[in-house]
């Protein structure tokens, strides 16, 4: 294990202003977080692939199930959704039941006391009393790292999982990505050497962003940036793969790309995003795919979406074996259970039994 270091040994400017590289070492000792995609090194991203597919074998059988949910029976998780989610609300909800976590929820600040003028902070702060882990998603882009710098410096210093924020991170859906990524191209020598082709809203998409980062812990990668020039990806996400060496291309044409790519990730407009419905004026017909556009792609190729999907992807690939949204979206729940496990010291319990049980497949 490399250098950690506490976040109650920092003040908030001074942590504010270290670059997303030297922030991870913050987020390592107990109570652990995960808040940014750069906190990771390629070696626990490949231990919880690994840890993933345990716990997922492991869960086909009843006697297994039941001892997955014995592992945090002790422990409780607060999910904290201030922004709309389907698949990271109910995939973490999932996750933490096949660990025997209880959950709480907050789906909507409206229903808590923020509307009596209780600051985010101090209802955060509420929600620590009752529970060992925070799973948040929340319109403010680094609120979560504040949550996390804030609750280190109570008596209630318990992990967060950033669940999404702003439109910066969602290092989770990256996590579920990679795992996809992985599994998919377990046969075909991995995700090394792969190319990987960005399609749709790159400027506003917080999973584009993460899985950028996670890809340049790879070898020899290439990435496509493929969108109209006012949603093309950011010149922070540019410097940041500059300077790990990642080779890119930004293009408005996605035809010549799609023979090209290992995988097409497809993203849809992000609106919600919009000043004065400014989306409505970008045409983004070309940058979808049909069942037409399938015979330009590599038969290895995959589908992603981190979903949800509008029409960039017509309903006609779903068929295609390519298509790989669905069970990305599935194996969310599993690097997610993978994930908060590791987060609370307890993977070795898997590793354990899983040695010992030998399920197959
Ligand atoms: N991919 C993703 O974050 O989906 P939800 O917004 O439904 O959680």
């Amino acid at each position: 294990m490399t250098d950690s270091k506490h976040l109650n040994q920092i003040s908030w400017q001074d942590f504010k202003a270290l670059s997303l590289g030297e922030k991870g070492v913050y987020f390592r000792s107990a109570p652990s977080h995960t808040l940014i995609a750069q906190q990771f090194s390629r070696g626990q991203l490949e231990e919880l692939c690994v840890l993933a597919t345990r716990i997922r074998r492991i869960a086909k059988r009843r006697e297994g199930g039941n001892f997955l949910r014995t592992l945090l029976s002790d422990k409780r998780a607060m999910l904290y959704f201030a922004q709309p989610s389907s698949r990271t609300y109910l995939s973490h909800n999932a996750a933490c039941q096949i660990l025997g976590l209880v959950t709480l929820d907050v789906r909507d600040s409206k229903t808590s006391s923020e509307v009596k003028g209780e600051t985010p902070e101090d209802t955060i702060r509420t929600f620590s009393s009752y529970v060992d882990m925070i799973i948040m998603r929340h319109p403010v882009g680094g609120f979560a790292e504040r949550v996390a710098w804030m609750l280190s410096n109570t008596n209630r210093p318990i992990s967060v999982l950033n669940a999404g924020s702003g439109a910066d991170q969602h290092p989770t859906q990256a996590l579920l990505d990679i795992y996809t990524l992985s599994r998919s191209f377990n046969k075909i020598g991995g995700i090394d050497g792969k190319s990987i082709a960005f399609v749709g809203d790159l400027a506003r998409g917080r999973t584009v962003r993460s899985l950028a980062w996670l890809l340049t812990l790879y070898n020899d990668v290439k990435i496509y940036f493929v969108a109209p020039e006012q949603l093309q990806i950011g010149e922070d996400v540019l410097e940041l793969l500059d300077s790990a060496g990642m080779e890119y291309e930004i293009t408005q044409d996605f035809a010549p790309v799609m023979p090209k790519a290992d995988a097409l990730y497809m993203t849809r407009i992000q609106d919600e995003w919009d000043e004065e419905g400014a989306s409505s004026t970008f045409d983004t017909s070309a940058f979808s795919i049909n069942a037409e556009h399938l015979k330009s792609l590599k038969e290895t190729a995959i589908i992603m979406h981190p979903l949800p999907r509008r029409e960039e992807v017509a309903t006609d690939v779903d068929h295609d074996p390519r298509a790989m949204y669905w069970r990305q979206m599935r194996n969310g729940m599993w690097v997610r259970a993978a994930l908060i496990l590791t987060t609370f010291g307890r993977q070795d319990e898997v590793n354990t039994y899983y040695d010992n049980y030998k399920p197959e497949n």
